[in-house]
């Protein structure tokens, strides 16, 4: 079986973050989200993985990826271009994938317990597509669906504003080639998108079966700064202690801690995990790092208070102030204004930034 990973799309929830990139190499836990993904359908047995791209990011996915045999696997990119809708990107893949059942991930969700279990599970003889799922809190922002007694599917919608239940599509699929002749019929939706879940649908219409597999351990869809948060909250909580920076004094340390090679957390810094530092990163001796913090490759933390944050990579953060559920982007800087004449925080914020002061 073969694997399709999603990651087109514009990343417009994610702005400013993606101005600069891809949201499917957004670090979690300082390991791109589209990497988890990789990482799950290797593990589900998975060998040759077929990856979506948009139109943004398109060279810095290929270049972190390259051929995929780092991971063990073989990756071939197909240019989606404009972000059409699910079920177009899905319809790139019809020749990569041939004539076998194939696996679709959602290159912005995580899942704890990976695939392999809802793979194995589907049974490509009585089904024509198999769906994962889960109850959500807030069921109009997914694919929303019905499931029988037997767990057989017997509706699917997409967004509902008025949802029938809180049983949600959680952007991993297996579909048997009978959804490209269904891509194809499709119309653009009142979002303007080719949906694969009214494709799904129409495999339902014409009279074939949906198997469903709600998965249990915890999902997270990343679209938005808050999701990014979150999902670093849960990966940090599955940490284990790896060191391969220096810790200039082991007592300023406690709780587990991931720390990249090069990386130096000096003498006086206070560390509280779980916490994860990339490479190249230097930990100064006036800083706190509190529970629920990643800091990304190449930055300096130079006097800072921060929790429950993720700063991408190469950022310098030498304010000497307290910063909390925070997602600071690549090559962010953040000093302080010792003048402080008049009263109050001098900003220089970027298009479509977001800030909560
Ligand atoms: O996360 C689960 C939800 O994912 C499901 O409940 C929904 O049924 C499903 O439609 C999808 O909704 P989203 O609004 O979260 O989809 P999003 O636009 O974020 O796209 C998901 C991934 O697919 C993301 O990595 C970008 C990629 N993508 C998206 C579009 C629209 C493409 O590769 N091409 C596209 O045209």
């Amino acid at each position: 079986m073969k694997g399709v990973i999603l990651a087109g799309g514009t990343g417009s929830r994610l702005r400013p973050i993606t101005h600069t990139g891809p949201k499917q190499l957004v670090p979690i836990a300082n390991k791109p989200v589209l990497e988890y993904a990789v990482d799950d359908l290797v593990e589900a047995g998975i060998d040759e993985i077929g990856v979506i791209l948009g139109n943004k990011g398109r060279d810095e996915i290929q270049e972190y990826f390259g051929d995929g045999s780092d991971w063990g696997v073989d990756i071939t990119y197909i240019v989606q271009g404009e972000p059409l809708g699910l079920a177009h990107a899905v319809g790139c893949a019809k020749d990569f994938v041939g004539d076998d059942s194939f696996v679709v991930y959602l290159g912005d969700d995580l899942m704890r317990e990976g695939i392999t279990e809802l793979v194995e599970d589907f049974n490509s003889e009585e089904y024509a597509a198999g769906i994962g799922l889960q109850e959500v809190d807030e069921p109009s922002r997914y694919g929303i669906v019905d499931v029988n007694d037997e767990g057989d599917v017997i509706q699917l919608v997409e967004k509902p504003d008025d949802p029938p239940n809180n049983l949600a599509l959680i952007g991993i699929y297996v579909f048997t080639p009978a959804i490209f002749g269904q891509i194809e019929s499709l119309e653009k939706s009142r979002r303007g998108e080719y949906e694969i879940t009214e494709a799904i649908q129409g495999l339902l219409d014409d009279g074939k079966r949906i198997q469903s597999h709600v998965v249990h351990g915890w999902w997270k869809d990343t679209g938005k700064p808050e999701d990014v948060l979150h999902a670093n909250r849960l990966v940090l909580d599955d940490i284990k202690t790896s060191i391969d920076g220096t810790v200039e004094n082991e007592e300023s340390v406690t709780g587990r801690i991931e720390l990249g090679d090069g990386s130096v957390i000096e003498e006086g810094a206070v560390i509280r995990g779980p916490v994860s530092i990339g490479e190249d990163t230097t930990i100064t001796s006036d800083t706190y790092l509190g529970p629920y913090t990643s800091i990304g490759d190449n930055c300096v933390i130079d006097g800072a208070h921060i929790e429950s944050s993720v700063v991408v990579g190469e950022s310098e953060i030498s304010a000497e102030r307290t910063i909390v559920d925070s997602l600071i982007g690549r090559k962010a800087t953040i000093t302080a204004n010792h003048e402080k004449k008049p009263d109050g925080e001098r900003l220089v914020i970027g298009q479509n930034s977001s800030l909560e002061l």
